[in-house]
């Protein structure tokens, strides 16, 4: 077991050849925010080491905190829905978060999500940054603001800049909404034309790779 880390060890781990496993296993013992604390443990991206797409999240949620996987929760059931009416298949993707810790509050004994602050999205974003340099995907997906002004900037607007294709560095970015936004509306027309948008993105993040396949 490596020893606790309180800066996060993931840039000189790539600049030192380290794998997709030993960084995950990395980050198991990371104390560069205070997140790790209240966490159940941490949640590292998953998929295949040359997915063309790669798919960033905000942060687990219960679901995934408990399971140790990202998307594994409603959010993860409604985005595999929307991958699957894209034509992408979900294992040709990779998909992580850009905060690897679960923030929540407790509600009696409910843990209510809470949104990472921009210092854990700035501690935690080497993490990410190493699983892109190992991965190197030909396009990125993000998913909901947190994910996309992570990247774009505090300014970006998801409802203004979705599914247009952008870049982050010399990455190929598209911004969409997240999965969770479709489970929060309240009126079926609401939730359809979210859902859609989600797909729409999708299917122009896959045209990017020029890889369209259709099973
Ligand atoms: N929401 C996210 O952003 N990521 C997950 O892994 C699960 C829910
Ligand atoms: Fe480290 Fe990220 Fe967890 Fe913070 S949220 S402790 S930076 S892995």
């Amino acid at each position: 077991m490596a020893t606790p880390r309180e800066t996060n060890p993931a840039p000189e781990m790539v600049s030192e050849g380290a794998s997709l496993e030993e960084l995950a296993r990395a980050a198991e013992t990371c104390m560069a925010c205070e997140l790790y604390r209240e966490a159940t443990q941490v949640v590292f991206g998953v998929g295949p080491k040359s997915a063309p797409m790669m798919l960033i999240g905000e942060q687990p949620g219960d679901a995934e905190d408990q399971e140790g996987e990202p998307f594994v929760g409603p959010a993860g059931s409604v985005l595999a829905e929307a991958l699957e009416e894209a034509g992408i298949r979900a294992e040709d993707v990779y998909l992580t978060n850009v905060v690897k810790h679960f923030r929540w509050k407790a509600k009696g004994k409910r843990r209510l999500h809470q949104t990472p602050a921009t210092r854990h999205v700035r501690a935690c974003l080497p993490w990410l940054e190493a699983e892109l340099a190992l991965v190197g995907p030909q396009v990125l997906v993000c998913l909901g603001a947190i994910a996309s002004q992570a990247l774009l900037g505090r300014s970006f607007r998801v409802t203004k800049d979705r599914g247009k294709k952008l870049a982050w560095g010399d990455h190929t970015v598209v911004a969409t909404i997240h999965p969770s936004a479709v489970l929060r509306a309240t009126e079926p027309d609401d939730r359809e034309r979210l859902r859609s948008s989600l797909v729409e993105d999708l299917v122009t993040a896959q045209r990017l790779i020029g890889k369209k396949r259709r099973e």
